[in-house]
């Protein structure tokens, strides 16, 4: 088989690549370790930014989104159970969208088994080669066989644990990491969120997030040590820890129940340099990582391959290499920025076993310097709501 874009991976970062080559007209095939169950039995982001919003309507798959998601003007900063809004619309006119990756990805797939695109799942023992050469190729194993793929280029959207990057010379590659000492303990329950907006509390306990993914689902989370295993936490402990990090009004509102998933998802920080080789390109998770405080994970990838799309549809259409040339250069850029505001809103809202008595009072004279400075509220609310470059 052959195809121009040989795309591994059909997380949003893959399947949003292959809508934009599709509507363009390039010719991509997904390949998917998966099944199309599986991917979206994940349970992961719900934030979109308003790029995210913006490209998903250009792509002409936010029908859905708009008529479910959440428009949501702010969000709320909570310390030691002080509380202060931050309404994004009067600080900057943006917003964002709660609506899940899994929805997005629903919507994405839909779209691409609608357009009679490719995309073969479970798809195992991918392996790329000869992306250095003049013309790459894919080899995978299905129903017992093995099967080549010849391609111009391949788009690595597989992931952090993805075997894209892993397929690089160690020696062309750099990476950035930063892993945090903790992790967060999430929880979804089928109950109305406590609040119309999302609440970020710094705790001296730790960290605790209310979330949701719709008017009736909530997905709740708390910092927890990285010692700590799933198996040790009831629904009863997860509340009650909960509600102690939660000012009391909003902890007495708070609608508890069994939950239908609960999992801990370790905290990281991390880069690849560069994120092109010769005819491979890696985008979204497989490129970089970020702590999901800030919301920014899924809007990287987002806008990775709106970038990466655009310059392989430059390529095909206007013969010009001169976007894939940029490519690495212009993501990381963004990348970067992004990474510094979701560590600092980790590093602003987490209890660190090294804090001690003068951390915490830096925190506190940040959320201080933060709820009394509009300038403060306007550079949170812009990297929040998405940087425009
Ligand atoms: N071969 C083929 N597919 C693979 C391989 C492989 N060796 N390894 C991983 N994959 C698939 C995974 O099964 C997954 O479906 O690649 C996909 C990667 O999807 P995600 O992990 O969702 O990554 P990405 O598309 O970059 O999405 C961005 O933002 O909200 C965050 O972490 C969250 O997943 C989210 C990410």
């Amino acid at each position: 088989m052959r195809t121009q874009v040989a795309i591994i991976g059909a997380g949003p970062a893959g399947l949003m690549l292959g809508r934009i080559l599709e509507r363009a007209g390039v010719d991509a095939v997904i390949l998917e370790r998966r099944s199309a169950e599986y991917v979206l039995g994940r349970i992961r982001a719900g934030v979109l930014e308003q790029g995210s919003i913006e490209l998903l309507d250009a792509v002409g798959v936010g029908e859905r989104m708009h008529r479910e998601g959440l428009v949501h003007d702010g969000v709320e900063l909570s310390f030691d159970g002080d509380t202060h809004r931050l309404d994004f619309t009067s600080l900057i006119n943006r917003h964002v969208m709660v609506y899940g990756q899994t929805e997005v990805t629903h919507d994405l797939m839909n779209a691409r088994a609608a357009s009679g695109a490719t995309t073969i799942y479970e798809a195992s023992d991918v392996r790329l080669l000869d992306f250095d050469g003049d013309g790459a190729r894919v080899e995978y194993r299905k129903d017992g066989q093995t099967h080549v793929l010849e391609c111009d280029f391949i788009a690595g959207c597989d992931g952090y644990h993805g075997v894209s990057r892993v397929s690089v010379p160690a020696s062309a590659l750099q990476t950035f990491e930063r892993v945090y000492p903790f992790g967060w303990l999430g929880v979804l329950i089928d109950q109305p969120p406590v609040a119309d907006e999302l609440i970020y509390a710094h705790h001296e306990r730790g960290f605790a997030l209310c979330s949701m993914r719709s008017p009736a689902r909530s997905r709740y989370y708390v910092q927890v040590a990285q010692s700590e295993r799933v198996e040790d936490w009831s629904d009863d402990r997860f509340w009650d820890e909960l509600r102690s990090r939660l000012n009391p009004a909003t902890a007495e509102a708070l609608k508890t129940g069994a939950s239908i998933e609960k999992s801990i998802a370790p905290l990281r920080s991390f880069v690849a340099e560069p994120l092109r080789f010769g005819r491979l390109f890696l985008a979204g998770d497989a490129a970089h990582i970020v702590p999901p405080t800030g919301a920014k994970g899924l809007n990287l990838a987002m806008s990775d391959v709106k970038a990466l799309g655009t310059a392989l549809v430059e390529y095909y259409g206007e013969k010009s290499a001169a976007g894939i040339d940029n490519y690495s250069q212009t993501v990381l850029r963004r990348i970067w920025k992004a990474e510094r505001f979701s560590w600092w809103m980790t590093s602003l809202l987490h209890v660190f076993p090294e804090t001690g008595a003068f951390g915490r009072r830096i925190q506190r004279a940040e959320f201080d310097y933060l709820t009394g400075s509009h300038v403060a509220q306007q550079s949170l609310a812009e990297n929040y709501t998405g940087l425009l470059d």
